[in-house]
């Protein structure tokens, strides 16, 4: 149980209540959606297991783990672009946590429930010269706090009982939404799929989505299945984490739409600031006469946000510290603060990006939207493949089967199509999306 809520922990984060609706806003909705869901069965679970087996049988950090298994080949770079994707990651990931601490602080002050014109209230946050800077910095030292002290007994525990509490708060929020004027056309935007608008950019946005989300391909996965026991059940782990995380999203997306179509002048595609100008006016709307219940719950629905990317925050940087630590033979804190500070430089950037820099563009992508960019769309199906091409030919089959069915002792029907699934679907389907998008 403890194992499947630190893995759910990794998973559940700004991906499911942030990224997913932002997403899904662009993309078109239900259609997004249904292929969101073929795409963490079809390529999620796969990788995800494949991705336990490599950690649970060298429990070792994801660098060191693919370097034994692969020994001098190439396949050991795998391991390298994991940790190099993990701190790109973390660095932009600290800087919507820092939004979340902020509207965490603010919805205290009791100032987010009266508050009238979140748009610009977020604008003006957003594009200030240091504020969201300082904050990032202040989620950073929190995160960096967590994983300096070694994080086993902590996150386990912690996560145990943040998991349900979230889900019981995001059920009420779900409650609150349909109560508004626009859940009618909100429901229709994310159940009535319209395959019209359905791309190669729309289904590779969903694949990135999906990988993001689980927190796949990564090495995060990788380093925390190196901590697994004997006795955990990867698949049925792999499986559990996919469901909790996919209703979370979903479920979030029942929240946020509903209130988007209440709301007149918020488009559905805002883009990243949809969640935290719809939200706080979700908590407005509904509680209005009675703010007292406006205010418990604005202040605890961003508190629960805030922990769930902690949870995940807390597994990136892992899987980049441990690699550190390992490799240097330093101590966790010195591994950590390196960790910490040279991603908060990057994270600066990002940061910046939303305002004083925010006529810098690369590609025509602004800093952030680069990041995420390189790390979702590009490496992280790349990696993708290499990782199921890996486990696939190059691992012996004995020894995945044996990891699998812990030595024998379960049962797994399905292994004949794990395997068919990872050595040519999983890689194929990839592939195509990814190349159709390159030369489209
Ligand atoms: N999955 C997390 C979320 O949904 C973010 C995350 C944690 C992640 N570890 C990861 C994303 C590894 C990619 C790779 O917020």
């Amino acid at each position: 149980m403890g194992v499947v809520l630190a893995a759910a922990g990794s998973a559940v984060g700004l991906g499911n209540v942030w990224r997913f609706p932002t997403e899904v806003g662009y993309n078109g909705g239900a259609a997004f959606i249904l292929i969101y869901l073929f795409n963490v069965i079809l390529i999620g679970m796969p990788v995800m297991i494949s991705e336990f087996v490599v950690g649970r049988h060298t429990h070792a950090n994801t660098i060191t783990a693919y370097a034994k298994l692969a020994l001098r080949s190439w396949w050991r770079f795998e391991g390298v672009a994991g940790v190099f994707v993990a701190f790109l990651i973390l660095s932009y990931y600290v800087v919507i946590s820092g939004w979340t601490l902020f509207y965490l602080v603010d919805s205290l002050s009791g100032f987010l429930p009266v508050e009238q014109d979140f748009q610009s209230e977020f604008n003006s946050f957003v594009s200030h010269p240091w504020l969201p800077v300082a904050y990032a910095c202040g989620f950073m030292a929190m995160t960096h706090w967590v994983v300096s002290c070694g994080v086993q007994s902590g996150i386990e525990r912690f996560s145990k009982v943040l998991m349900p509490l979230l889900l019981i708060i995001i059920a009420v929020l779900v409650g609150c939404s349909f109560s508004l004027p626009g859940a009618h056309d909100g429901l229709r935007f994310l159940l009535k799929p319209d395959f019209t608008k359905v791309t190669t950019r729309v289904v590779l946005s969903a694949m990135g989505q999906a990988f993001f989300s689980l927190s796949i391909a990564m090495g995060c996965l990788c380093t925390y299945a190196s901590y697994f026991k004997d006795e955990t059940r990867l698949a049925r782990t792999a499986f559990n984490v996919s469901i909790i995380d996919t209703m979370v999203a979903i479920l979030s997306g029942f929240i946020i739409f509903p209130a988007v179509f209440s709301v007149p002048g918020v488009e559905v595609d805002a883009g990243p600031g949809l969640v935290f100008i719809t939200l706080p006016n979700v908590f407005h709307m509904t509680f209005s006469s009675y703010p007292v219940m406006g205010y418990i719950f604005s202040v605890l629905f961003y508190m629960l946000l805030l922990l769930a990317a902690l949870t995940s925050a807390i597994s990136l940087h892992e899987s980049v510290t441990a690699y550190v630590l390992e490799a240097t033979g330093m101590s966790r804190r010195t591994a950590a603060a390196i960790v910490s500070v040279s991603c908060m430089l990057l994270g600066v950037a990002c940061s910046l990006s939303f305002g004083p820099w925010s006529d810098f563009k690369v590609f025509g992508m602004s800093i952030f939207d680069l990041f995420d960019f390189t790390a979702s769309k590009v490496i992280m199906p790349l990696s993708g493949i290499v990782i199921c091409l890996f486990v696939g030919w190059k691992l012996d089959r004995n020894m995945v089967r044996d990891e699998i069915t812990n030595h024998g002792t379960l049962r797994f029907r399905l292994f004949s199509t794990y395997i068919f699934l990872i050595r040519y679907v999983v890689p194929a389907v990839i592939a195509l999306v990814f190349v159709n998008e390159l030369l489209g």
